[in-house]
């Protein structure tokens, strides 16, 4: 059965940040210092869905998705990161899975989405490679838990943007600005998905996926220069994340400067196979040769297509032609395809924007020759966007910070028309 769900993340919607007794997170110490997050918003009340969420759930029953990706906050679970677990905080998402299931939609848990326990954040976070097997401990206790009634798993999400926002520029929690001295959280968060994968397969797990944020990356022309650089970029951005993952090797990473901390047998324990690949895509990147400021690239602007409120390129064939590209590249090696983010920013009830890119990126990702399994829009509500706060607006449901109220937007409606007369990819 081909999914289609819609998406969310658990610091992003949730609120109730010191409840049943959650322990903070690096975005709870991010969001609140000062001039980290535009206006100061912070994800303490969010979409208060933590409350709300039966509410929530009747919104995608009504939407008639038969899947749902969601994230489970790592502090909820282990208030410290390790050890002792809070039952409390597990039957939060108890509650939640037996409520989709009711409605027979399917829950999609990911594991990690950015919500790193502060504790282990003061310890060196994804830095230190103790985290990596914290994380194997983590997705132990909560697939015990869940494993029943939960068939597809997710371990990391975007691991690139949380490595190059939250450790190489410190746009994102926790805020550290390293550079490509960032590069060994890229490493640590894999072997976290490898320890992970064997500890969700041996408490019963069926299916284990990992997403990753990719994006068509377009030479801003055929000069050499801007050539090397678009590959160098492609590296850092594509295949550090999927070429460990599916092939158990490392692309050349000399253009870094920065040695990976791989030690013998990490690279099988990251190769772990896979039941699928989810893809997070929102647009490509133009980039030409170093600018001179250190960089071994730069990014171009695309012009001449509609942007979103975000500012963001929309061209929904890079969907198709990144699809192909990771089929050319990898071949039998690339396991079946999830699309686990496609979205937009807009302002408006009447989105039909929104509608236009969820239209335009639905029609390309058909035309991909590759074996697509599910589609997930981002997101089901408008949400805390990171460090925009609360002004991207992302979600197919409107909502109203200060009263909570959820109103469905038009594209709430497109879609569920859409999937009324949508039974299967054929
Ligand atoms: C990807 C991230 O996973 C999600 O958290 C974020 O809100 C969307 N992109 C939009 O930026």
């Amino acid at each position: 059965m081909f999914l289609w769900g819609t998406a969310t993340a658990s610091y992003q919607i949730e609120g109730a940040v010191t409840e049943d007794g959650r322990g903070p997170s690096v975005w709870d110490t991010f969001s609140h210092t000062p001039g980290k997050v535009r206006d100061g918003h912070t994800g303490d009340v969010a979409c208060d869905h933590y409350h709300r969420y039966l509410e929530d759930v009747a919104l995608m029953a009504g939407l008639g998705v038969n899947a749902y990706r969601f994230s489970i906050a790592w502090p909820r679970v282990m208030p410290t990161g390790a050890g002792p677990v809070n039952q409390a905080g597990l039957d939060f998402y108890d509650r939640l899975v037996d409520a989709l299931c009711e409605r027979g939609i399917a829950p999609v848990p990911t594991l990690f989405h950015w919500d790193l326990p502060q504790a282990l954040e003061d310890e060196g976070g994804w830095l230190n490679r103790d985290t990596s097997r914290r994380f194997a401990d983590y997705a132990a206790v909560v697939a015990e838990r869940l494993t029943d009634r939960v068939h597809m798993w997710i371990t990391l999400n975007e691991p690139f943007v949380h490595m190059v926002e939250g450790y190489g520029l410190g746009i994102h929690a926790p805020g550290r600005a390293l550079m490509f001295d960032a590069l060994p959280v890229a490493h640590h968060q894999l072997l976290g998905h490898g320890l992970a994968t064997q500890a969700l397969r041996a408490a019963g797990a069926e299916q284990v996926l990992i997403t990753n944020n990719c994006t068509p990356v377009w030479p801003a022309s055929g000069s050499p220069e801007d050539l090397a650089a678009a590959e160098t970029y492609d590296i850092l951005h594509n295949r550090l994340f999927n070429d460990p993952v599916l092939t158990g090797a490392y692309p050349d990473l000399s253009a870094f400067g920065v040695e990976i901390p791989v030690r013998p047998g990490d690279l099988e324990t990251i190769a772990q196979p896979l039941d699928g690949l989810g893809i997070n895509y929102y647009n490509p990147t133009r980039i030409g040769g170093p600018a001179g400021d250190g960089l071994p690239f730069r990014f171009e602007e695309i012009s001449g297509v509609p942007t979103t409120a975000f500012g963001w390129p929309v061209v929904p064939d890079g969907l198709r032609e990144l699809l192909d590209s990771l089929k050319a590249r990898y071949g039998d090696a690339l396991p079946p395809v999830y699309i686990t983010e496609n979205g937009c920013s807009y302002d408006g009830l009447d989105d039909q924007e929104r509608i236009a890119y969820l239209d335009g990126h639905i029609t390309a990702m058909r035309q991909a020759d590759v074996d697509l399994r599910g589609y997930f829009v981002w997101s089901l509500l408008d949400n805390f966007e990171w460090a925009e706060g609360y002004h991207q607006r992302f979600g197919l449901v409107h909502v109203d910070f200060e009263t909570q109220q959820r109103t469905p937007k038009a594209s709430y409606h497109w879609l569920r028309k859409f999937l009324e007369a949508t039974d299967t990819l054929e």
